[in-house]
Order: C-alpha cells, then sequence, then structure tokens
C-alpha cells in the first residue's frame, strides 16, 4: 500500500516536472504572447471609447492605462528565438525581430514609455489630455507593429 502510494506520488513529480520543461514550448509561448497582446488591444480599444466619448468613464482611463503600462514590462521577454513566423505556425512574428534586437528593443522602450506618459496623463485626470496620450501610444504600437509584425493572412 505504501509502496502504491509511493509510487504515485513520484508519478506525479515526473509528470509536474515534465510540464515544468514543456510549458515553454514556441508554440505555448506564442498563444501566452497573444493574449497578452489581446489584453492590451482590449485596453486600449477602451480608452480609445472614452476619448471618443462614446462612454462618459473617464475616471476608468487611468486603471486601463495602468494595466498597458504593466503588461508593456512583459513584451521583451514574448519573443524567445525560435517564435518567429517562419519556424512556427499561427503567428505574425518577423524575423526581424531577431536580425534586429537593437531596433526591436527601442520600439519595446519606445512603448514602455508611452504606456508609462499614459498613466501620467490619466492620473492628472484632465480628459482633454486623454486624447494626445492615446495617440502617442497608438504610435508606438505602428512602430513596433510596422516592422516586426507580418501582415494578417
Ligand atoms: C515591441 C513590439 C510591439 C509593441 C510595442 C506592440 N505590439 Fe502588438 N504585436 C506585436 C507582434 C510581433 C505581434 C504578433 C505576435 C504573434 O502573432 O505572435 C503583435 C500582435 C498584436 C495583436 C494581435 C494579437 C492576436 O494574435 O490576436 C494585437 C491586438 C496587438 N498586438 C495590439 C497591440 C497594441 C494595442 C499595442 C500598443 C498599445 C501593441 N500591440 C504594441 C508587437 C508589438
Amino acid at each position: 500500500m505504501r509502496k502504491a502510494i509511493f509510487a504515485v506520488i513520484l508519478g506525479l513529480a515526473t509528470v509536474t516536472t515534465a510540464q515544468a520543461f514543456a510549458a515553454d514550448e514556441p508554440g505555448n509561448v506564442i498563444k501566452y504572447r497573444q493574449a497578452v497582446m489581446k489584453a492590451i488591444g482590449g485596453h486600449t480599444g477602451a480608452i480609445a471609447g472614452v476619448v471618443k466619448g462614446e462612454v462618459s468613464f473617464a475616471g476608468d482611463v487611468a486603471a486601463h492605462a495602468r494595466a498597458i503600462q504593466e503588461m508593456s514590462q512583459l513584451v521583451a521577454h514574448l519573443f524567445p528565438k525560435g517564435t518567429d513566423n517562419e519556424s512556427q505556425a499561427k503567428n505574425r512574428a518577423l524575423p526581424a525581430i531577431w536580425a534586429e534586437p537593437a531596433k526591436f528593443d527601442a520600439a519595446v522602450k519606445a512603448f514602455q514609455a508611452a504606456s508609462a506618459n499614459l498613466v501620467k496623463v490619466a492620473q492628472a485626470g484632465d480628459p482633454s489630455a486623454f486624447g494626445g496620450g492615446l495617440q502617442q501610444l497608438g504610435k508606438s504600437c505602428g512602430g513596433c507593429h510596422k516592422p516586426f509584425r507580418a501582415e494578417k493572412k
């Protein structure tokens, strides 16, 4: 009986370890990365709704901006080698990301700066300034998507 329980525990330990090693497999990283990008897109779209005057939730903008800023800290490690769109299916990350690391890094930094700025603008609480902050943020998305993201197929 004891032996059997021990065998089960040992089995679980082996599975857990195996999962820990398998978890960062390229396909999984890509799925995770796309989920993070979707979250960033969701918060950006929500802010746009306020800026366009579609909704009156100006007080929510700071929360969305903070979420984007938190996510901007993750972006740099979402692109491990081997997750480009030539070696892996179902993703749009161009090989240029790895061919031009300094340029990619600059795009990440510009995004982090724009999202930090938007947090400041939102917390200052003047809704007439939100549009400018959002525009700067949008530029930083495009500054990475244009050179580093493939067109949708
Ligand atoms: C440093 C580069 C970089 C920055 C900055 C960046 N993105 Fe992305 N984004 C990418 C890449 C590369 C992909 C494609 C990833 C993939 O397909 O695996 C992507 C994908 C996306 C997607 C599609 C996700 C999916 O597959 O459904 C959305 C939405 C998105 N980004 C929104 C944004 C928004 C909004 C911003 C700015 C607020 C932003 N991104 C900033 C590089 C960036």
